[in-house]
């Protein structure tokens, strides 16, 4: 299996809010994608695997601080090292590009995701209690800060 890591192009975001809508309970949709591609705050990373988007990652930049708003990777392909590879280059493409933090919430029983985070640096500074819907739960406020 070939894993390319690129900027998000118009033409992956069909096969991403397929990949949206079956990791979670209130998916994004493909006008969603289709706003990053008009702001130049935001920054996303796709994964394609030989030559299919299978995963994507990305963050809005607000003054040097970045909220990462959305990881995830196809059912099939995790486990594979794919979302920390994504999240490793979206870190050294966005403090290339000034980023001075990155910030991001994540349930607190999501496990895999926290596992990675922690990997690439992120650490938990704070509960946000019953963030998420569907179903409610507390997320974890983590931050990477250099
Ligand atoms: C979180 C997610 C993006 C990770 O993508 P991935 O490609 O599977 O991640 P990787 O293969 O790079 O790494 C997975 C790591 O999690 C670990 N892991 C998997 N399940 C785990 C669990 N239940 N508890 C702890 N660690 C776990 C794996 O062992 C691996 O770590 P290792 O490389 O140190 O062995 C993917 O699981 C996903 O899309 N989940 C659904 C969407 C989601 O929850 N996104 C996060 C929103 S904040």
């Amino acid at each position: 299996m070939r894993i390319e890591i690129r900027e998000l192009q118009e033409a992956d975001i069909e096969a991403l809010a397929e990949v949206e809508a079956e990791a979670f309970s209130m998916p994004w949709k493909k006008k969603d994608f289709q706003g990053l591609l008009e702001h130049s705050y935001c920054f996303y990373l796709v994964a394609l695997a030989d030559g299919h988007p299978v995963g994507c990652c990305g963050y809005t930049n607000s003054c040097g601080e970045a909220d990462i708003d959305n990881v995830v990777v196809a059912r099939q392909y995790r486990g594979c090292g794919i979302g920390q590879a994504m999240l490793r280059e979206l870190i050294a493409r966005g403090e290339a590009g000034g980023v001075e933090a990155f910030t991001l919430e994540v349930r607190v029983s999501n496990a895999a995701a926290i596992h990675i985070y922690e990997k690439e640096g992120f650490r938990a500074e704070g509960i946000r209690p019953g963030f998420y819907e569907k179903p409610r739960e507390d997320a974890m406020i983590m931050w990477r800060r250099k």
